[in-house]
């Protein structure tokens, strides 16, 4: 049984202090809660401040990003260890704003991927089609590649580890989100692809998050969904009430 998880990705979003009440408030909302696994991505700037004040909770840390060397010449990056260093656990890769502002692909993508595995950091991997490419009927095509590409030359073991989040870019911040239909075809074909790159057993252990304007009012009927097991939240993540009530909809 996949257990649900709910990661908050902050973005660009949240001075250490704004940091600080957000995850004051989250604790007392969320202090009683284990039904889903919950996530706080906050930006780098952030991580210690959420870092110290989850300690003893049930709230997780993960990134927003990271460079897929160890250490060195790389001026403005962050390596998986310095993550790990701050005990963070996760770490969002691929997202489409990565992939569209940073010229992300999924060559790149997947190199991340395995350097965070190496260092024990499950990733939370994006992959999701415009809305040109849907509307030419090319999202099997778009998402498949993209799975593939990302997660090439993983093993079952690293497979089971990652988490794969289904956003479609025309959902992302738009307020539009994917029908709870929509979403479980996509999510169907993301662990039939899995099931192909591995196994069945694998394809049905992996947990995939839905994410695009998901809020209060949708969540319960996205999670409902047989193949969504949780989700990735933007825009409703910055506000504690409204975060907090889409990780109880992530309940059972
Ligand atoms: P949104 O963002 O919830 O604001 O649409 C989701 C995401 O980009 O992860």
């Amino acid at each position: 049984m996949r257990k649900k998880i709910v990661a908050g990705n902050w973005k660009m979003n949240k001075t250490a202090s704004d940091a600080e009440s957000l995850v004051r408030a989250l604790r007392e909302e969320l202090a009683n809660f284990r039904e889903a696994d919950v996530v706080l991505c906050p930006p780098f700037t952030d991580l210690a401040t959420v870092s110290r004040l989850i300690q003893g909770t049930h709230l997780d840390l993960g990134a927003q990003n990271m460079h897929y060397e160890k250490s060195g010449a790389f001026t403005g990056e962050i390596s998986a260890d310095m993550l790990r260093d701050l005990y963070c656990h996760y770490v969002i890769l691929g997202h489409s704003e990565r992939r569209q502002y940073f010229h992300e692909d999924d060559a790149l993508v997947n190199r991340k991927v395995k350097a965070a595995l190496a260092s024990s950091l499950r990733p939370i991997v994006c992959v999701g089609e415009t809305l040109e490419e849907r509307d030419a009927g090319r999202v099997e095509e778009v998402v498949s590649t993209q799975v593939k590409g990302s997660l090439a030359g993983l093993s079952g073991k690293e497979l089971l580890d990652t988490i794969v989040a289904y956003e479609p870019v025309w959902a992302i911040g738009t307020g539009r989100t994917a029908t709870s239909d929509q979403a479980e075809d996509v999510h169907a074909l993301i662990r039939k692809t899995l099931a192909e790159m591995a196994s069945e057993a694998v394809a049905q252990g992996v947990r995939i998050q839905y994410g695009g304007s998901v809020k209060p009012g949708n969540a319960k009927e996205l999670f409902s969904m047989p193949d969504i097991d949780g989700g990735l939240i933007g825009g409703a993540s910055l506000d504690a009430h409204s975060f907090a009530e889409i990780v109880r909809a992530a309940a059972r």
